[in-house]
């Protein structure tokens, strides 16, 4: 497996925690912490409102700033959503779709997220699609079918040139903000079950190609060992990238 030939990316999921001003002194605590390590690429998704404050934080650095979520039209009657031009303006370079709170609590469907992804990339924007599944799906034995499908689903319609500025997140729901991590061997298989998916869709060297992420309880104490495995090119963190010292941890962890 060529993991050398992949970018390993490190990025935060701030959800919906901070405010502006509180953006703004957590992401030049994280660019501090993020100088000089050139091994991961270091994104940081934050809330909407966020965006302006995290983005004149980042520059300069070596942190980019990514949003956690996008509409799919370009425009029109749809309130309280925001289109990808609107992110681009911003200077948002990333965007999070088909989070499974997206999907649990926000009427996400497959083909929702589907549409968010083309539409950021439309934009010219990087997205990390996140796929995963709950807990009872995996005590049935289905992890595997769930996953593949719903990778699938996301990357209906997208080329192989397209699928340059796709990053897959691996998110075991039930390991989401549960302290429940996947162990390395589960975070292993499931990311190596979903770059054997894309390489039925695209063909092995975009498969290789492919940065796929963990997420669900990545810390500064598991991240090491999430991440030498050969098939977890980098973290999706949640409550962990609220915290500098932790996140900075995980940075290291991926050089
Ligand atoms: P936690 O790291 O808090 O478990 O969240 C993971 C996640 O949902 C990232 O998108």
């Amino acid at each position: 497996m060529n993991k050398e030939k992949r970018t390993a990316v490190i990025a935060g999921n701030w959800k919906m925690n901070k405010t502006p001003s509180e953006a703004k002194a957590l992401v030049s605590a994280i660019a501090e912490r993020a100088a000089g390590k050139c091994g991961c690429e270091v994104v940081l998704c934050v809330p909407y409102v966020d965006i302006p404050a995290a983005v004149e934080a980042a520059a300069g650095t070596d942190v980019k700033i990514g949003a956690e979520n996008v509409h799919f039209k370009e425009s029109g009657a749809y309130t309280g959503e925001v289109s990808a031009a609107m992110l681009v303006e911003c200077g948002v370079t990333h965007v999070i779709v088909g989070h499974s709170e997206r999907r649990q609590y926000f009427g996400e469907t497959d083909t929702t997220v589907n549409l968010r992804a083309k539409a950021g990339l439309a934009a010219g924007l990087t997205v990390i699609i996140c796929v995963g599944e709950v807990l009872e799906q995996r005590q049935s034995g289905i992890t595997s079918e769930v996953v593949s499908m719903q990778t699938k689903l996301a990357l209906a319609g997208i080329s192989a040139e397209e699928l340059k500025k796709v990053i897959i997140a691996y998110e075991p729901v039930w390991a989401i903000g549960t302290g429940l991590t996947a162990t390395p061997e589960q975070a292993d298989e499931v990311c190596g079950i979903i770059r054997g998916v894309v390489a039925e869709l695209y063909g092995d060297e975009c498969a290789e190609a492919l940065t796929i992420q963990y997420g669900g309880s990545m810390n500064d104490k598991n991240a090491a060992e999430l991440l030498a495995k050969v098939n977890v090119d980098g973290g999706l963190i949640g409550g962990a990238s609220l915290k500098p010292d932790a996140f900075g941890a995980i940075i290291d962890a991926a050089q």
